[in-house]
């Protein structure tokens, strides 16, 4: 067999780490041209050096430079044929204390940004006469655990997915992936330095372990190649069985409840420090 993206020409929404860069990655090594798009300078930088994919710094958020940065990349490269959305935000907790600045800010990135992108690259896609939109989601849109406001917004993502399936087919397939937590993620980082939290979870999961960023991005490269040329309108559970275990879920529920309310500045001081973690700590 062949390279699986040869002729494809990607982009992906939040390729500065984790899931995304991962993506960046493995789709260059299958053959694809790549662009991407993140919000954060450094991380882009980084990614275009180490990759020589096309990275452009954007708010997702924001309509005119998301469309701005894709219509870029596709004339550089000749079209767009694999859209990945993966950037996005987790703000606030539980709905009595999320606040309207962070539904807003969940809104703006999760929902309107992974739409704007898709508004962007479909028309590229039909004048292609192929593409594949894959919206890159989570478990919290199905199974919430604590103070999970977000999955509200992440639920929205595989709305869109299925929208689309429905619209663009046959000419474009659209599907969603959900995963559970990530193991190399600064997101996941936050419970991971916490092992009252983690031990009791991991105990219960299948897998006893999180996902690695190139795990995932493995589903995505069959999402966005030939592989799943029969694939419309689903949704892949990417978890390691996390979601079929109700008792990982009770450890959630239970442990992070009584930890955080007991701890305020814990949240706090966690992002604080992630805020700080660098490409090359996290992917290196
Ligand atoms: N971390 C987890 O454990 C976990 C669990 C389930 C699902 N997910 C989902 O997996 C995906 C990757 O998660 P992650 O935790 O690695 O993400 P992340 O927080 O590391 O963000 C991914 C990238 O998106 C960029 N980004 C954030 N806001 C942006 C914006 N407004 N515009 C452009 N770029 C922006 C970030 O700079 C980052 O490089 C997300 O869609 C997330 O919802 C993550």
């Amino acid at each position: 067999m062949g390279l699986l993206l040869e002729n494809a020409k990607a982009f992906v929404t939040g390729g500065g780490i984790s899931v995304g860069r991962a993506c960046v990655e493995l789709f260059m090594k299958e053959g694809a041209q790549v662009a991407f798009l993140d919000i954060r300078e450094d991380r882009t930088k980084a990614v275009m050096q180490a990759t020589g994919a096309l990275g452009y710094v954007a708010d997702i958020a924001d309509r005119a430079a998301v469309f701005a940065a894709v219509n870029d990349a596709a004339a550089k490269m000749g079209g767009l044929t694999v859209l990945v959305n993966v950037a996005s935000v987790m703000e606030g907790g539980r709905v009595v204390d999320t606040t309207e600045a962070q539904l807003d800010r969940m809104f703006a990135v999760n929902v309107k940004g992974y739409y704007w992108a898709t508004q962007a690259v479909v028309p590229h896609m039909l004048k292609a006469g192929k593409g594949s939109l894959v919206q890159f989601g989570s478990v919290a849109a199905t199974h919430p655990g604590w103070g999970e406001s977000y999955g509200i917004v992440k639920a929205s993502q595989l709305a869109l997915a299925y929208q689309c399936a429905m619209e663009y087919a046959p000419t474009i397939r659209s599907n969603a992936i959900i995963c559970g937590w990530i193991e190399d993620s600064p997101a996941s980082r936050l419970l991971q330095t916490i092992p009252e939290i983690i031990a009791p979870i991991m105990a219960d999961h299948p897998m006893h372990r999180a996902a690695t960023s190139a795990e995932l991005a493995n589903v995505c490269l069959f999402l966005a190649s030939d592989m799943s040329s029969s694939i419309n309108g689903e949704t892949i559970v990417a978890d390691g069985g996390q979601t079929r275990t109700q008792g990982n879920l009770n450890a959630l529920m239970q442990k992070m409840g009584p930890l955080f309310a007991a701890n305020p500045d814990l949240v706090a001081k966690n992002m604080r420090n992630l805020a700080a973690v660098t490409p090359d700590e996290l992917m290196g």
